[in-house]
């Protein structure tokens, strides 16, 4: 099962990698499929001398294109973003998202935000019917105050959960903020849910990605499918 997964990934990934075209401008996502890609482009670099500036959405993807040798820029350094290519933990009928798994939710969110085609790839697992129902909502707060933004957050009917990493610390963010996962059950409404956790005050961003994704790329075991 991990194995077609992790070839359903690859191939979303290659996929993507193809619409990328020399002169481009591209966000580069975070997670394992989003790694893929970067080791795509990266071959493509090398093999077919493709040329495009990388605008990466976590230090860990930073690092993996500089060791291929991807040109970058921060996101403050560029014009406009001409395509944005990155994972996601589900992503339902209507494309809305759920993403910050990997805890790389707000700069992914700028990016893709500043993008002017966003590009979702995914092995089909990801693909819900609807949001919320395995995968929690990540929400990236301030550490001044956490306790009370939680607190603010169960009142919005959230099960939350302060993120730790491996060795049991809170776990924080490229942007030195922590992460409260609010589970929903159901997960109603997302436009309204976005908005409420928006309005507490400490939150800067809700792994909530919704009108984000013009192009879906579903990998599978034996190729991949792109829905516009
Ligand atoms: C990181 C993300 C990732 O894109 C998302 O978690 C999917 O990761 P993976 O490709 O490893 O399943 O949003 O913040």
């Amino acid at each position: 099962m991990a194995f077609e997964a992790d070839l359903a990934k690859a191939h979303a990934a290659r996929s993507a990698a193809e619409l990328v075209q020399s002169g481009m401008i591209v966000g580069l996502g975070s997670g394992s499929t989003a790694g893929l890609l970067v080791k795509r482009l990266g071959e493509r670099v090398a093999e077919e001398g493709l040329e495009f500036v990388g605008v990466p959405t976590s230090v860990s993807t930073a690092e993996l294109a500089r060791e291929l040798n991807i040109p970058l820029r921060d996101v403050d350094d560029v014009p406009a973003v001409d395509l944005n290519i990155d994972g996601a933990d589900e992503v339902d009928p209507e494309y809305r998202m759920i993403k910050g798994r990997g805890g790389a939710l707000l700069r992914e969110k700028l990016v893709a935000c500043v993008a002017s085609r966003r590009v979702t790839i995914v092995s089909p697992e990801k693909v819900v019917p609807r949001l919320g129902i395995d995968s929690p909502v990540p929400v990236e707060v301030s550490r001044l105050g956490y306790r009370h933004i939680e607190q603010r957050l169960r009142t919005l009917g959230a099960r939350t959960s302060l993120r730790r990493g491996p060795d049991g610390a809170p776990f924080v963010t490229d942007g030195g903020n922590l992460i409260i996962d609010c589970g929903f059950s159901p997960l109603a409404d997302p436009d309204t849910l976005e908005a409420g956790l928006k309005s507490v005050v400490g939150v800067f961003e809700t792994g909530l990605f919704l009108g984000l994704c013009d192009v879906l790329v579903v990998g599978r075991p034996d190729g991949a499918e792109q829905i516009v």
